[in-house]
């Protein structure tokens, strides 16, 4: 469902992407992790046509993304790590207009939309203008607003951000159930108790590099091959160790 062939991104200074090669299926649940800086959000804006890269392709759905963007576009949706809203907007118009550009047919808009309000317990903020509201609830309208045109891809730069432990526990959910209905899933996170619950596959990228990638137990078993020994089996250690986060006493001392 996403596919990706030595996908490289190049700054002036810097290789953000470093010849990425993915492929991951329908109704997967899959999660990108790494280090501050590490081109996560670089993978996933070139994933949904915000970026160029500098080489390589991305197929997503069967379309390519450069050659397809219109096509391509309306088979996902994107969840970003700052996403942009109409703040003048209240709740219920700018679900209704994400609808518009979407082209959501009215009765089915309508339905949705008072579902999705119930679900994130907005009903009782829908006529309030979003600026008015907090952090997590405009997460939560970017999530409705990605569920309405029922797309077979959904990518999510850190969903967890601001959310309080219901809403986490409610989009953690509705992933599980958006997989079983054959969603595929793209998540970049630094919550690894949500990866480690979630992703049926993990990434690893760091400095751009794609440097570990399968189930929590292969990388795991990757962590303790890369020894020291004594990895535990939960997936902070296991990405600190893959990462080469190294050993805390010799850094807390400059406290
Ligand atoms: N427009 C840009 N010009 C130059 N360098 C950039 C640009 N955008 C991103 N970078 C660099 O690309 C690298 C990857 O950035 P990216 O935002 O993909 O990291 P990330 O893994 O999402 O990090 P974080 O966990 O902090 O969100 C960083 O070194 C960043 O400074
Ligand atoms: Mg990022």
């Amino acid at each position: 469902m996403i596919k990706a062939t030595n996908l490289t991104k190049k700054y002036d200074k810097i290789t953000a992407l470093d010849d990425l090669n993915l492929d991951i299926g329908d109704g997967e649940i899959f999660g990108l992790l790494g280090p501050n800086g590490a081109g996560k959000t670089t993978a996933v804006k070139i994933f949904t046509g915000l970026l160029k890269p500098t080489a390589g392709e991305v197929i997503v759905g069967g379309y390519d993304i450069q050659k397809e963007p219109q096509k391509t576009k309306k088979i996902f949706g994107l969840v970003p790590d700052n996403p942009f809203i109409y703040k003048k907007l209240t709740g219920y118009e700018y679900l209704n207009f994400v609808g518009d550009l979407y082209d959501v047919p009215g009765d089915v808009r309508e339905k949705k939309i008072n579902e999705y309000l119930e679900m994130f317990e907005l009903t009782g903020q829908r006529n309030d203008l979003i600026e008015n509201y907090s952090h997590g609830m405009q997460q939560k309208i970017v999530f409705s607003s990605v569920l309405l045109h029922n797309p077979s891809v959904i990518f999510l730069d850190e969903p967890m951000v601001g959310l309080d432990p219901k809403g986490a526990r409610l989009v953690k959910e509705i992933l599980f159930e958006l997989s079983k209905r054959n969603v595929t899933i793209f998540m970049c996170t630094h919550t690894l108790e949500i990866a480690e619950k979630v992703c049926h596959r993990i990434g690893i990228v760091d400095k751009g590099k794609l440097i570990a990638l399968g189930t929590k137990e292969q990388l795991h078993r990757m962590a303790k091959d890369k020894g020291p020994a004594g990895v535990k089996d939960n997936l902070e250690d296991i990405f600190l160790r893959l990462t080469d986060a190294g050993e805390y006493n010799s850094i807390i001392k400059y406290l």
